[in-house]
């Protein structure tokens, strides 16, 4: 309890931190927002797949975060639906343009993506580690799919 009550107390000070570095790096300068923004949703979905995978392969011993990094992911998949506004490509983005032209195909992979995340959570709630690792692959395909269709290519 002690060190949940000390994590609440950090977080404010933790983003203040990032924030200060964010700025000071300034790698991007023409991002504009929204894109900057989605790109934030996604570098919270690597993050938070990165630390699942520490903790499942038994790098970190942190099995009490697992549910919580589980639902991050969860929520992200859900933002996910609201970061791609009409005309958000071009220059700054590496979202394909032609996403907005095909709207349907898209929301089909992201539908099937948040549906596995779900399972995700479930999987890791269940405390079944290869219910775990079937959920964590099936999220991965998910990244992966809508990359290689979605994301321009480096
Ligand atoms: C439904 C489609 C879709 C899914 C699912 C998806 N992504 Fe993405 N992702 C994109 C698109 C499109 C971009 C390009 C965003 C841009 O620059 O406009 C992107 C960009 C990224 C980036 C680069 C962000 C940056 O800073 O430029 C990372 C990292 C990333 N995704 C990680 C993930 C991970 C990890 C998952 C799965 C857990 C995932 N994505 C799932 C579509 C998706």
């Amino acid at each position: 309890m002690v060190t949940r009550s000390r994590k609440l107390f950090a977080f404010p000070v933790i983003l203040g931190a990032v924030g200060l570095v964010a700025a000071q790096a300034a790698p991007r300068q023409d991002v504009p927002p929204d894109v900057a923004y989605r790109q934030s949703v996604m570098q919270g979905l690597r993050a938070h797949t990165g630390a699942i995978r520490a903790i499942a392969n038994g790098s970190v011993p942190h099995q009490g975060h697992l549910v919580e990094h589980a639902r991050a992911v969860q929520d992200l998949a859900v933002m996910m639906g609201d970061v791609f506004p009409e005309g958000s490509g071009g220059e700054a983005s590496d979202t394909r343009d032609d996403l907005w032209d095909r709207w349907d195909a898209f929301q089909e992979k992201l539908t099937a993506f948040q549906q596995a995340t779900v399972h995700l959570t479930d999987a890791a709630e269940s405390g079944d580690a290869e219910a775990l690792r079937e959920a964590a692959s099936e999220v991965t395909q998910g990244c992966r799919g809508c990359h290689g269709e979605f994301r321009k290519e480096d």
